[in-house]
């Protein structure tokens, strides 16, 4: 792998302490970092570089997810950070930033390829593109990356106006969107795992009578309320994670799809969904707010009595979705979407539910987490018969090892250049096209907001949604 640069803005921050340092010294100890390698962390506090380690070895040793067994071989890790302060709009601070890379690639003698990891709110991405492209730090010799996490903008108009900023100091090629739902080890292997699967089924002969898509939390808004009240549901997980996982199941199908095609056929889906008009939202759309209730025996408060929450906020922890693709494999079969805070377990999973003859029922169930497998369940009039697992389990990453981490597959690739497991803006700007009518809806209240108590499956017009189509969510206990 070529030497690099990594400089992280927002280095003192959250996501940095819990992910991205356990996930570069994992790559670390299992030799996948270039060999010369720098890091320079910014952040507003002043810290000297001797502190800004011993953070970062407390953070390996809190979260590394495989231990930090070597201590000798951490100090060397440790060894490649230095910290410099970085205010966002201080110029000045970015040419100290230059003189310090510089100064870095010449005595570890790297080449200047640099990874601009924007690890900070969206709100500054903007700022920051447009300072590393004036002060100089985006036009050396070698390679240039930006890696930014979502949220990409709050709606198609703002989605749109950010990415021609960006544009203006980096191109496509050069911008990595994270969206860690892809880094997931199975939706990495999806594909794979799903055909293996299929021809367990005798698939060539069956037909998908229906899909369901659930990401479900029992986490509430926790500590993020002034991001999450402006975003909801809709915003922090539909538009990017749910159709990301539509995108990568539906693209294994009719056959599977080649790497180097992922991309084109991700847009051809977003094309050939049904657009929804935002008279029309009422019928497909089901959005809701959590009320109090009880988790695993423990009570919990409603959203709006949450810290920092309105307490007539009308933000939606709940969104389920009826979706229905236009094209010749897809178009008879209804997608379902469901995702929502406060819900009764943590489960992120995908359902395909096979047409049959008959009471009995074939699905093809795909477990992205906690739990990761792909298992089918035979079931005869609602009553589950077997639960068989066929899938190459052996092929994911088994416990002893401890599952990778999507940060760790994300960061790796990006290091490589490998943009396959990335958003492309075509994909986000074709999402927030589909989402666009939703949020107008939700803005001009044409769609209610269903309060449903912490502890369920959501409100029950989420159960109604499908109920219409003679379907019912699967497993909901
Ligand atoms: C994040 C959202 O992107 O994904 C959070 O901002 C959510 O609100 C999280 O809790 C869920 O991720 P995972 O990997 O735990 O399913």
């Amino acid at each position: 792998m070529e030497p690099a640069t990594f400089v992280l803005f927002g280095a003192t921050g959250d996501l940095a302490k819990r992910k991205i340092y356990p996930a570069l010294y994992q790559l670390f100890i299992e030799d996948k970092l270039p060999s010369s390698f720098s890091l320079i962390g910014l952040g507003r506090r002043e810290l000297s570089d001797e502190t800004f380690q011993s953070n970062v070895e407390q953070s390996l040793l809190t979260f590394s997810r495989s231990g930090v067994k070597d201590a000798e071989g951490m100090k060397k890790f440790l060894r490649a950070f230095r910290y410099q302060v970085l205010e966002v709009n201080r110029k000045e601070d970015y040419k100290k930033l230059l003189q310090m890379v510089e100064e870095r690639e010449q005595s570890l003698n790297l080449v200047p390829n640099r990874m601009f990891y924007l690890s900070v709110g969206p709100e500054f991405f903007e700022t920051i593109a447009a300072n590393i492209h004036e002060s100089g730090l985006g036009s050396a010799n070698g390679w240039k990356r930006l890696v930014i996490e979502k949220p990409f903008g709050h709606d198609l108009l703002s989605a749109r106006q950010l990415n021609l900023k960006l544009n203006q100091a980096f191109n496509e090629t050069e911008i990595y969107r994270i969206d860690h739902y892809l880094g997931k080890p199975m939706v990495q292997q999806m594909g794979q795992l799903l055909h293996a699967s299929l021809s367990e089924l005798d698939f060539s002969s069956r037909k998908i009578a229906s899909v369901q898509i659930s990401a479900i939390e029992t986490l509430g808004v926790e500590e993020r309320a002034g991001y999450y009240d402006h975003a909801g549901a809709i915003r922090d997980m539909f538009q990017n994670h749910m159709l990301q996982l539509l995108m990568m199941l539906t693209i294994e199908f009719p056959n599977r799809s080649k790497v180097d095609e992922v991309g084109k056929i991700k847009r051809q889906i977003m094309k050939s969904l049904v657009p929804i008009n935002k008279m029309d939202v009422h019928n497909h759309i089901v959005r809701g707010q959590y009320g109090s209730g009880v988790i695993k025996g423990e009570k919990v408060v409603g959203y709006r009595d949450e810290s920092g929450i309105a307490s007539d906020s009308q933000n939606d922890t709940f969104i389920a979705a009826r979706l229905q693709i236009k094209d010749p494999f897809w178009k008879d079969t209804p997608i379902y979407i469901r995702t929502g805070k406060r819900l009764n377990e943590k489960a992120t999973k995908i359902v395909i539910e096979f047409t049959s003859e008959g009471s009995s029922k074939d699905l093809l169930i795909i477990e992205i987490g906690p739990n990761e497998a792909i298992s089918i369940q035979r079931s005869e009039a609602g009553k589950e018969l077997s639960n068989e697992d066929i899938a190459a389990r052996s092929q994911l990453n088994t416990l002893e090892e401890g599952a990778k981490d999507a940060y760790e597959i994300l960061i790796h690739d990006a290091l490589v250049g490998d943009k396959t497991y990335f958003a492309h803006w075509d994909e986000v700007e074709l999402s927030w096209e589909w989402v666009q009518p939703l949020l107008d809806a939700y803005q001009e209240n044409l769609l209610p907001l269903h309060i449903y108590p912490s502890g369920t499956y959501g409100p029950d017009e989420s159960d109604k949604l499908l109920a219409r189509d003679g379907f019912h969510w699967w497993f909901d206990s």
